[in-house]
């Protein structure tokens, strides 16, 4: 391992140097069609937990090649794209060409500074925070929070540790790696449990945590109206 996994810039950069491995490392394939179904699938997830309205202003953490942005904008008032690699936001950008209300913006990795408190209707992040510490993980969980408006909703996802396709993740990379060669971005579960918790400390509410096809867990919650 040449790259401290927290070193999120300098890690993605280097997986994102083409467009084929930038493909790659976002979805493990470089089929166009299947990775617009797959956009799909996600659009329809978040429309059944944080529900996708016309007027929202939307925020993915971790927006790679705009994957689920391409398919999400048109049915929303703004959808904002950030994401650490500047090489993944390049090629995001011209997949997203044509889609005006689109914006990407190149975040640090631990934080969404560019962005004001209680700004944003829904903020999402899927197939990311695998790739984080769980301290990071729950740092973009309390500035979602700080960035959304009042009322407004969060979308998170990960591989869950319990589910048997979750298990085999871990214990192939377990079998697969020795310490001190695991590569920086290898795949880390969640479990139900931290995920809510993680909502919940942070001060979520109407929090929900569900599993799915034997291998997600995901959560989402509301920020509290105002008083
Ligand atoms: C597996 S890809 C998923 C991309 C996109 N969410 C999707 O589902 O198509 C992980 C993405 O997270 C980004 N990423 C990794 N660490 C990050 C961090 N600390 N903050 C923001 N983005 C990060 C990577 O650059 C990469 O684009």
């Amino acid at each position: 391992m040449s790259q401290l996994r927290g070193d999120y810039k300098a890690v993605w950069n280097s997986l994102s140097g083409s467009k084929h491995a930038a493909y790659l490392h976002v979805a493990g394939h470089t089929d166009e069609d299947k990775f617009h179904d797959d956009g799909e699938d996600t659009a329809d997830i978040l429309r059944a937990t944080v529900g996708i309205r016309a007027a929202d202003v939307v925020l993915e953490i971790g927006c790679g090649v705009g994957r689920v942005g391409r398919v999400l904008a048109p049915f929303v008032g703004q959808w904002i794209g950030c994401d650490v690699s500047a090489n993944m936001l390049r090629l995001a950008g011209r997949r997203l060409l044509g889609i005006p209300n689109t914006r990407l913006q190149e975040i640090s990795g631990y934080d969404l500074r560019p962005f004001a408190d209680n700004s944003i209707d829904v903020v999402y992040t899927t197939v990311v925070f695998m790739h984080l510490e769980e301290w990071d993980r729950y740092t973009y969980v309390l500035e979602a929070l700080r960035v959304l408006k009042p009322g407004g909703r969060f979308y998170c996802d990960n591989v869950d540790l319990a589910s048997p396709a979750g298990w085999r993740v871990f214990e192939e990379s377990r079998l697969q790696f020795k310490p001190g060669e695991r590569p920086s971005q290898i795949s880390k579960c969640s479990t139900q449990p931290e995920i809510e918790t993680f909502l919940r400390r942070a001060g979520f509410g109407d929090v929900n945590v569900a599993t799915r096809l034997n291998f997600w867990v995901y959560g989402w919650g509301r920020k509290p109206e105002a008083k």
